[in-house]
């Protein structure tokens, strides 16, 4: 057996997680990213036949039996991972039920994977359908995108037009748009199924007043799709564009009697 600490898919999840929180993108626990491996290259780090636990998942996806992905930890810091990946990342399959993951690798301390493994199983269904190479799902906070969700309009497409107008460079990374779902409670299967509706159209999904997902076939292509937009919304972020565009829930917040604005 290989080492699986030298394993490129290994690798790759450390080096995402630790540049997404020196982007401060990620604080704390924030963010989450699911990633899909292949059965052989797994083989040759760990015996498949080995599970270490069994953990309800709480939802159905019987499409991904038998998908072995590499998730981040519930509660586990992006800026820990690349330390200690044993403990803050672990590796899970489907069983053949849709609803138990297998542990075959990982959450060392007796942890689990992320809360939002509802978004992000019902995501890699969604795009998978779209794209049979998808493979990676990833969630963030990054900080002017989600700045933006609070004075800007909340919809597909005033979203999407308002990138592409700034930069050309935002069509050609995205033709196909980005989604935008209202305010919902984290970590549910309601806003998982919300994602995963978007994802049959769009590789970008924004969560108003909470962050954004991305997916792709590869790491490098989730994580740059979720780059473009901040790069792009921290131009628009400035204090006098922001006075410009600024919103209803923006107007409301600056009328409260005890702020200046
Ligand atoms: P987890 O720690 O469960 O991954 O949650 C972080 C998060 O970003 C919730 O949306
Ligand atoms: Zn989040």
């Amino acid at each position: 057996m290989k080492n699986i600490l030298e394993a490129p898919f290994l690798r790759e999840m450390c080096e995402a997680t630790s540049n997404m929180y020196r982007l401060v993108w990620d604080e704390r626990n924030g963010g989450n990213i699911s990633y899909m491996l292949d059965e052989a290259e797994v083989a040759q780090y760990l015996d498949l036949k080995n599970v270490l636990r069994e953990i309800p998942t709480g939802f159905e996806a019987k499409p991904l039996a038998g998908r072995i992905f590499l998730v981040t930890g519930t509660g586990k810091y992006f800026k820990n991972v690349q330390n200690d990946p044993e403990t803050n990342l672990g590796i899970i399959r489907i069983k053949e039920d849709g609803s138990t993951a297998q542990l075959l690798w990982g959450y060392k301390d007796g942890g689990k994977f992320t809360s939002e493994l509802p978004a992000h199983m019902m995501s890699h269904m969604a795009r998978l359908k779209q794209d049979p190479q998808n493979r990676v799902i990833m969630h963030s906070h990054p900080t002017y995108t989600l700045a933006m969700t609070y004075v800007h309009e909340l919809s597909d497409k005033a979203f999407t037009h308002s990138l592409w107008e700034m930069c050309t460079e935002c069509i050609v990374v995205f033709p196909d748009g980005i989604g935008v779902l209202p305010w919902m409670l984290c970590g549910t299967n309601e806003i998982g199924a919300a994602t995963a509706k978007k994802m049959e159209e769009f590789r970008l999904v924004v969560w108003s007043m909470h962050g954004i997902y991305g997916a792709g076939k590869t790491m490098d292509e989730a994580f740059g799709l979720i780059e473009t937009v901040e790069r792009r919304r921290r131009y628009t972020c400035s204090p006098r564009t922001c006075r410009a565009r600024t919103r209803s829930p923006m107007k409301r917040w600056c009328s409260l009697p005890n702020t200046s604005a």
